[in-house]
């Protein structure tokens, strides 16, 4: 973000852009959402009745879908209507796979802007949204995973850990915490069948769709468990793991602190965490340049410190930063850490530690 954007002339201009922009990506949600972007990838010009039926939506919403796109400048139009989707455009925005693209990212503003009263109300009470009333979070959450984490998993993030993979193919005991769908732990269990995995979360819904899914692919070395972390200091099975993972999952934690005392606790000696979180000075005046900060604070506001807030928790938000997070990690007692920067991850940090 430019730092003119709060006051010099340009900013009624900057502002409209704005304005389009978030009006856009609701847009770019729906399109991830009905196909509208994979049915146009590579299908060269077309018109809004044609791609209305190799979709099976109605015409009359393509057609104004179609409006948005190009007046947005996504997608580009003709005299008589017609309407292409750039192949670098396509590249980014439609699927190569199970996996998300850039145009998931979007449909966090339409989850955010579900709860919108009930963090207006927040604003005037205090307090906070629990996780349940987030419609669709955790299915949009494992699209992005499913790029930061899943993609990256074997190639970039397990050699963060010297002779992890050894060890992994050896046989050992891992555990995510916060693991959501699952994705990633999922994936590990196919890829080492000698070690045995663990997930935990809060979420029902999630640990429903990871069980399902385990079930699906026939793993009978992962198991996941419906649990609530947050007194996991107490709760945590002493010297049981041989390596833990929190994937984008501490700072939303109630009881940040105590989490980390928990995994402490579990991981055997000589065990290895591996916490991936937001990447942040943890200062709002270092962070005007940070790539994505605007769209970490909203989301940091209206869900991660709000969902921590409403279970009695910290709030510590998504932009805790560094310091703090070394600050806790060592309380808890990792002293020994190394952070990480990977190319593809703008949005995170890599954590270390060894017990
Ligand atoms: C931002 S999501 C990340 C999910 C997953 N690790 C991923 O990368 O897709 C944070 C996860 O932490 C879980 N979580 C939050 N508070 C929790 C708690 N007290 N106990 C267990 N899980 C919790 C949420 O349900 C959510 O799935």
């Amino acid at each position: 973000m430019p730092e003119t954007t709060g006051s010099e002339t340009g900013f009624e201009e900057w502002y409209v852009t704005a304005l389009n922009s978030g009006a856009l990506m609701l847009m770019v949600s729906i399109g991830h959402r009905t196909g509208l972007f994979d049915a146009m990838n590579g299908i060269g010009w077309t018109g809004s009745v044609e791609l209305a039926d190799k979709s099976g939506l109605n015409e009359r919403y393509v057609r104004e879908w179609l409006g948005a796109m190009a007046t947005g400048g996504i997608v580009k139009v003709d005299e008589s209507d017609r309407y292409l989707l750039p192949n670098d455009h396509a590249m980014l925005l439609s699927r190569k796979s199970d996996d998300g693209n850039l145009a998931a990212f979007a449909q966090y503003i339409a989850v955010l802007g579900n709860v919108e009263d009930d963090i207006v109300n927040c604003f005037h009470n205090g307090g906070g949204v629990p996780y349940k009333k987030y419609l669709r979070f955790h299915e949009v959450m494992a699209e992005d995973s499913g790029m930061t984490v899943l993609e990256a998993l074997d190639d970039h993030i397990l050699p963060l850990v010297p002779g992890l993979n050894e060890r992994l193919e050896e046989g050992i005991k891992v555990l995510d915490l916060g693991c959501g769908r699952g994705r990633a732990l999922l994936k590990l269990a196919g890829l080492f069948p000698n070690s045995q995995f663990k997930g935990i979360d809060l979420s029902e819904e999630a640990i429903r769709w990871a069980q399902n899914e385990a079930e699906r692919r026939k793993l009978h070395n992962i198991e996941f468990e419906v649990k609530d972390a947050t007194d996991f200091d107490q709760t945590a099975d002493p010297e049981a793991f041989d390596f833990v993972t929190t994937f984008d999952a501490i700072h939303d934690q109630a009881k940040p602190l105590s989490v980390l005392k928990g995994i402490y606790r579990t991981l055997k000696p000589d065990g290895v965490y591996l916490m991936q979180d937001i990447h942040s000075s943890g200062h709002v005046h270092t962070d005007t340049d940070h790539p994505l900060g605007p769209l970490l604070y909203t989301l940091s506001c209206m869900h991660c410190m709000s969902v921590s807030l409403a279970n009695n928790g910290e709030g510590l938000g998504a932009m805790w930063g560094r310091e703090k997070a070394k600050e806790l990690l060592g309380k808890a007692g990792f002293d020994d850490l190394q952070i990480h920067r990977l190319d593809h991850d703008i949005q995170n940090d890599y954590y270390v530690m060894r017990k």
